[in-house]
Formats: structure tokens, C-alpha cells, sequence
């Protein structure tokens, strides 16, 4: 099972002008796993996950998430695709303001309630290893935006999803805890889940499976 991408094409239009931002893209996110994306800042990375997800659809090509093609299905048939299979740890802060950093980890499973949330000692284990136990009671508002981040993150492994995607999730983090997030992305293939990382950190993407690199809407594979 995988999420398999090909030939995709996406084009912006910016003051008038259109460009491509993805450009002809094939690219495949296997169950266990970590496949890393690098590249350049606009270089169309978070495009390539928005259409991986099925959250942007592409002028061209087509995505199979464990062999439905997520396109050729009915946008509330996607939507619920991806809701079910696909656990999006976003680029940009993602935390809802009202609620505590423990309702906001526990608001993916209260929304896709088919979900269970972590048995307690699993749930504790993790926020311990991210270093956020203490932070649970508290605000976005009185977190750092690395702490945020951690929460992110947290939120996204609570959910059991079969795939992960992860846009910079590192950016604001230190290598000690850059080195934690990783290994739990790792636990997380071993349990044959398919993790795909956007990244700037050579750490990150070293310790991946596979290694693609974009270059103006255009992908390579380096590993
Ligand atoms: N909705 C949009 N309309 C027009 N242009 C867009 C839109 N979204 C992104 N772009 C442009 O498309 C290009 C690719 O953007 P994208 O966000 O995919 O880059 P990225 O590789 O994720 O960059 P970064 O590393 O800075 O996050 C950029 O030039 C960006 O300005
Ligand atoms: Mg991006």
C-alpha cells in the first residue's frame, strides 16, 4: 500500500501571469517508510503535500492513496479519504487559540471519533519525549513557536493515521529535539506507517529512506 503520485502539473497565476509551480512531479510515499522532500523556499514543496493530500488539485496527473484515485472521486469522498488515512502536521502555526494544548492535541480524535485516543501511558510517553507534559494546561498564546510546533506534531501521532505528512516540522526546532521528532517519526514506519517530511535540516533528510529533491516545480530522486 502507498500513495502514488504521477505526472503531476500544478500552475499558479500570479498578477495576470501563470507558472508552475509543480512540474510533472511523480513521486510515491510507501507504508513503512520515511520519505523526505528538500528544496529551495518556493520551490513548490508545499504544493507537491497540498496535492498529496488532496487539499489542491492539480491541472495535470493523478494521486492514488492505497489505490483510489482521490481526483476521480467526489471532493466530500476525498475529504473523507484523507480525514481517515493522511495526519498533516502543517508549515505554518495550526494551534486553535480557545482551547488548552491538551484539547488541541485531543481534538483530532474528538472530530474523527472513529479514533481512539492513545491509551494514556502512550499518550504520556510522547509528550514526555517532545517535552510538552507541562505545557498541556496552557494557551498557544504562552508557547514558543518550536513549542507549538511540538504540539503539532503531537496532535497529528495521537491520531494513528497510515500516513504522515510533515511540512518543515524541524524549522524551529534544536537538533536535540530535532533528533527526538525523527525518532519518533521512525517508531512510527516501523509500525508500517508511510511518513512523508519536508525539510530544510540535512539531518532530517539523512535519516530518511528516500530522498527527493525539487528544483523549481521539478523532482529528482537522490537516494
Ligand atoms: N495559492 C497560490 N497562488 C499563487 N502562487 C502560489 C500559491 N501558493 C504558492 N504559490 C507560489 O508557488 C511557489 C511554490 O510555493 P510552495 O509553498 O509550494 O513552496 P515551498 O517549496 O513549500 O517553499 P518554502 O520552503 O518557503 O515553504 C512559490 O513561488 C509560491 O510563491
Ligand atoms: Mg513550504
Amino acid at each position: 500500500m502507498s500513495i502514488v503520485a504521477e505526472n503531476i502539473v500544478k500552475e499558479y497565476k500570479r498578477r495576470g501571469k501563470s507558472f508552475i509551480a509543480v512540474d510533472n512531479a511523480s513521486f510515491t510515499v510507501p507504508k513503512g517508510r520515511i520519505v523526505a522532500v528538500t528544496g529551495r523556499s518556493g520551490s513548490g514543496k508545499s504544493t507537491l503535500l497540498n496535492i498529496l493530500a488532496g487539499m489542491i488539485e492539480p491541472e495535470k496527473g493523478s494521486v492514488n492513496v492505497d489505490d483510489i484515485n482521490i481526483f476521480g472521486v467526489k471532493a466530500s469522498k476525498r475529504d473523507k479519504l484523507r480525514a481517515g488515512k493522511i495526519g498533516i502536521i502543517p508549515q505554518n502555526q495550526s494551534l486553535i487559540s480557545g482551547l488548552t494544548i491538551y484539547d488541541n492535541i485531543r481534538l483530532q480524535s474528538i472530530f474523527l471519533s472513529q479514533r481512539p485516543f492513545l491509551p494514556n501511558s502512550s499518550f504520556s510517553g510522547m509528550v514526555s519525549v517532545l517535552g510538552i507534559d507541562d505545557l498541556l494546561s496552557m494557551y498557544p498564546a504562552n508557547l514558543s513557536g518550536g513549542e507549538m510546533k511540538r504540539v503539532a506534531i503531537a496532535r497529528t501521532l495521537t491520531g494513528n493515521f497510515d500516513y504522515i505528512f510533515a511540512d518543515e516540522p524541524t524549522g524551529e526546532l534544536d537538533k536535540l529535539n530535532s533528533e527526538k521528532v525523527m525518532a519518533l517519526f521512525r517508531k512510527e514506519a516501523s509500525a508500517g506507517k508511510g511518513v512523508l517530511v519536508i525539510t530544510h535540516d540535512d539531518l532530517v533528510s539523512q535519516s530518511a529512506d528516500i530522498i527527493y529533491t525539487m528544483e523549481d516545480g521539478r523532482l529528482k530522486r537522490k537516494k
